[in-house]
């Protein structure tokens, strides 16, 4: 049912008399409403309510402890009003504090003072909260003990809460799999309020949480993860080849991709940034340069690689280098929570199951790269642990045995300009990847949320209808969306949390 007039303030009033104080609990007229949030919006897109088509959020419950939350659903429930739950603010469809339902009345639960990460080095394990960002993870991993790591992604700003719930993919995944693989015990607020620990949860939904996307089953505050051993430096490089002269980023990639599942070093990973005429191979090794120099030299000689292009660093260090793109960059660069209002960005993704090869690559640089420079496509290669070790029903992401690579491709404006002519330049790039990748369903990954491939319905009974879900769910979970649905109909059966793209509730087995 939709909420009553007086519901926010009903609402506002329950947060105040459970347990949070009143300069956490903000309204559209409080003074630091807009710059709470915006103050980890990622999308000029989002920035401002008329440049979308978007609600905005009638409250925003700044939690800093876990009973918070449970008073934000417990009052939200009582209510009827519905929270989006807010970590590192990065969706890409900005679907953590806004709502494209005009009648959507709702709060952004922030959790971004939900932010404690404890490393416990006796075990390799730690509790990390929702609301830290990844960089704030690998600095206190990387400071705790140059041994340690885990297997992210390579922005520091992404939010831990969003990046693992769905999935996770990183520089290191060949190696140690998803960041959702090394999750262990996570403690989640359900639609009761209650918190539940993974023995209280139950394997279905904590295998629902570590890749089925966020929002939909509660709200994790913290996760307890593996770390990763690494040695005491990691070798990272950057090799730039151009289509220009020689064809030689052609090459390179040709010969790249086919490298990908052959049982060539799970502790090498070399992601590739094609922008203009230029494809970046950004590379982690996770070793020296004396074995890494021999082996490319031997396998991927294409790529021109010497011990001159090493940079031996700390895994922290490495990070930041990936980042920066500078040796020298401080450790704490990772600290930092920049927020970008500047510059709008539309992304898409598929994945490629079978070596595009060389004739394909040429058209996309002389059709699509070189005639925009602000278009980009990011590569991520799977294969190693991520491909081979873990079956497809493990966790909710399916995209593991048999991909080369997640294709990202993303499109930057400025202001109201240019809006068209990035919108035909990805339309068109994609439609032209269409034959090449992955199909039936042509896949994507939920963690670079698209909207255009299906928005939820609510049916007549209030519920968002499995029909609706299906046609993106199956993109993003193929045969996982089934069991995705099903635990939601156990652990939300009135569907309490959702957006458009959350997870239908079906009362079914599966
Ligand atoms: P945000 O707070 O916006 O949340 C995302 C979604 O999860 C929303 O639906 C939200 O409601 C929900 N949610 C958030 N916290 C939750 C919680 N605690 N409990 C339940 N639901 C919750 N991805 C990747 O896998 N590898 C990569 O390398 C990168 N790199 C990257 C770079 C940049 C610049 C961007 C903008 C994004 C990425 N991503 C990525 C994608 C990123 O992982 C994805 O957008 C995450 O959802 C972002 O998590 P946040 O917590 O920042 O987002």
């Amino acid at each position: 049912s939709a909420a009553s007039p007086s519901a926010i303030d009903d609402f506002v009033s329950c947060l105040l008399s459970a347990n949070i104080p009143a300069d956490q609990v903000l309204t559209p007229t409080s003074t630091s409403f807009i710059s709470v949030l915006t103050s980890s919006v990622q999308n000029a897109r989002f920035a401002t309510s008329s440049s979308s088509n978007a609600t905005s959020p009638a409250c925003i419950v700044a939690a800093s402890d876990v009973a918070h939350v449970q008073s934000a659903v417990r009052c939200g429930r009582r209510h009827v009003i519905r929270l989006r739950v807010r970590s590192g603010g990065h969706d890409y469809e900005g679907l953590s504090y806004r709502s494209l339902r005009s009648d959507d009345v709702f709060a952004v639960l922030d959790l971004a003072r939900l932010r404690a990460v404890r490393v416990r080095a006796g075990d390799a394990t730690a509790w990390v909260e929702s609301g830290a960002t990844l960089g704030e993870l690998y600095y206190s991993i990387g400071k705790s003990n140059p041994g340690f790591a885990f297997p992210g992604g390579a922005c520091p700003t992404v939010g831990v809460g969003g990046y693992l719930s769905g999935g996770g993919i990183g520089l290191m995944m060949r190696k140690f799999g998803l960041g959702a693989d090394n999750v262990l015990d996570a403690m989640l607020v359900n639609a009761d309020g209650d918190v539940l620990d993974r023995g209280r949860m139950g394997e279905d939904l904590f295998w629902a949480i570590r890749g089925g996307g966020g929002e939909s089953f509660g709200v994790v505050v913290s996760w307890r993860i593996k770390l990763s051993m690494v040695p005491s430096t990691v070798t990272v490089f950057n090799i730039a080849k151009t289509v220009s002269g020689d064809g030689a980023a052609v090459a390179a990639l040709a010969k790249w991709e086919n490298l990908i599942l052959q049982p060539f070093m799970p502790e090498l990973t070399i992601r590739v940034v094609l922008q203009g005429n230029t494809a970046l191979f950004q590379s982690l090794y996770i070793g020296g340069c004396g074995r890494l120099a021999a082996s490319m030299d031997a396998y991927f000689p294409e790529l021109g690689m010497s011990r001159s292009d090493c940079n031996e660093l700390t895994w922290l260090r490495a990070m930041a280098f990936i980042t920066t793109g500078n040796i020298t960059a401080p450790p704490e660069d990772m600290l930092r929570r920049t927020n970008n209002l500047g510059t709008s960005v539309k992304s898409k993704s598929d994945y490629v199951r079978r070596a595009i090869g060389a004739t394909a690559w040429t058209s996309l640089f002389t059709n699509w790269l070189s005639r925009n420079n602000n278009g980009i496509l990011i590569l991520e290669p799977h294969g190693g642990v991520v491909g081979a070790v873990v079956p497809d029903y493990a966790t909710p992401y399916p995209h593991r045995a048999g991909v080369l690579y997640n294709v990202q491709y993303g499109v930057f404006w400025w202001g109201d300009d240019g809006v068209n002519a990035a919108r035909r330049w990805l339309d068109g790039v994609y439609e032209e990847m269409g034959p090449l990748v992955s199909s039936d369903p042509r896949e994507a990954f939920v963690n670079y949320r698209d909207l255009e491939i299906g928005e939820n319905e609510i049916g007549e009974d209030g519920l968002t209808t499995y029909e609706s879900g299906r046609r993106w769910g199956e993109r993003y979970f193929m045969g996982n969306f089934r069991r995705l649905a099903v635990v939601k109909g156990r652990v939300d059966p009135g569907d309490y949390f959702r957006n458009e793209q959350s997870i239908p509730p079906l009362f079914q087995s599966y």
